[in-house]
């Protein structure tokens, strides 16, 4: 297996790489721009735009992968809401790019996609749940999705994941448990909803999960996120339990006096059968994940 990653400087990209590397697996890490990851050399870089095609297929000639993972998009969901021609060139229309190169090549193409393609009525949710999503970035998502439903080309598969949490190097953003630990530890006051249910995903598991589907060749939809879902303020709460912080500065809220851009839905969190019985797929409870968490941030 030779596996193409894009995205490489976000969250999951490093993972991925992390997980490349431990396993002796041929890996190319490529992302927008200069490599930002301190343990990828400059052999195994190439900066690589997704929404230019051409660069896409010169990285794939040289490379010559089995598989592609994209990790890379435009995550931010507020973002997207305000900017949707960018949202839907990097995160639909590069992922056309992605498609043609994979077909042309036999490429096994790994999608990510996200808990925000629901609308949040009816959570947990299963693979084949109908999906309605609420802001511009869950309906970019649904998009990038149909492209790869619609296709004569079936060797792909999706991997749907919720909220992503885990330390990175430079990253353009933080994640929630990071920025829950840090503003507790500041006292800075805070404002989080109660009205919204979310199942973390520890970013290794959800790496070891898309490498996994590359090992076996599956394709199709996966749910991959953490197996426990509460809500919001209850993962700050925990955030600020594990590490014996003051919860006093912490003020609940609900989604509409919040005056986001975009709308979030109120409960997701997924049925994870499907991966379990499929990948072996295992996550460790949020608080295993954040004893990772904690012994990387030690080492650091
Ligand atoms: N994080 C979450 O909570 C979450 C939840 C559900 C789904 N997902 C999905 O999971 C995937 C990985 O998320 P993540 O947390 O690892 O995101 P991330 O940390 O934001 O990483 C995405 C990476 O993509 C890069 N990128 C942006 N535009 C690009 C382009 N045109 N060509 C090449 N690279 C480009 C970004 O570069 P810069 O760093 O230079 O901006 C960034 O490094 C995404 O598809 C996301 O939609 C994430």
């Amino acid at each position: 297996m030779r596996i193409l990653i894009t995205g490489s400087n976000g969250l999951l990209g490093q993972k991925i790489t992390d997980l490349c590397m431990q396993k002796s697996i041929s890996f190319l890490a490529t992302s927008k721009g200069d490599n930002r990851y301190s343990k990828i050399s400059d052999a195994e870089y190439r900066p690589m735009d997704i929404a230019i095609r051409e660069e896409i297929e010169s990285v794939v000639a040289e490379f010559k992968p089995t598989v592609i993972i994209n990790t890379a998009a435009i995550t931010n969901v507020d973002y997207c809401e305000d900017h949707k021609e960018l949202c839907d060139l990097i995160n639909v229309e590069a992922v056309r790019n992605l498609l043609h190169v994979a077909e042309k090549n036999n490429i096994h193409l790994i999608h990510l996609s996200t808990d925000f393609v629901f609308d949040g009525e009816k959570g947990p949710y299963k693979e084949t749940d109908e999906r309605n999503p609420l802001s511009y970035y869950g309906l970019s998502k649904v998009k990038s999705e149909d492209l790869l439903l619609n296709s004569a080309y079936k060797n792909w598969a999706i991997v749907r994941t919720i909220i992503v949490f885990g330390i990175a190097e430079n990253m353009s953003r933080s994640n929630i448990v990071l920025w829950a630990k840090s503003a507790l530890e500041e006292g800075q006051p805070m404002t989080i909803v109660d009205d919204q249910f979310r199942a973390p995903t520890f970013a290794e598991d959800l790496a070891w999960a898309c490498v996994r589907i590359g090992e076996l060749n599956a394709r199709g939809i996966y749910h991959i996120s953490g197996p426990d879902t509460f809500s919001i303020i209850e993962l700050v709460q925990k955030v600020a339990d594990y590490w014996g912080l003051d919860k006093s500065t912490l003020k609940t809220v609900s989604s509409s006096s919040l005056n986001q851009a975009a709308k979030r839905p109120p409960k997701t969190g997924f049925i994870l059968d499907k991966a379990r019985m499929d990948l072996g797929y295992d996550p460790g409870t949020f608080e295993e994940s954040l004893d990772k968490l904690s012994s990387q941030l030690k080492k650091n």
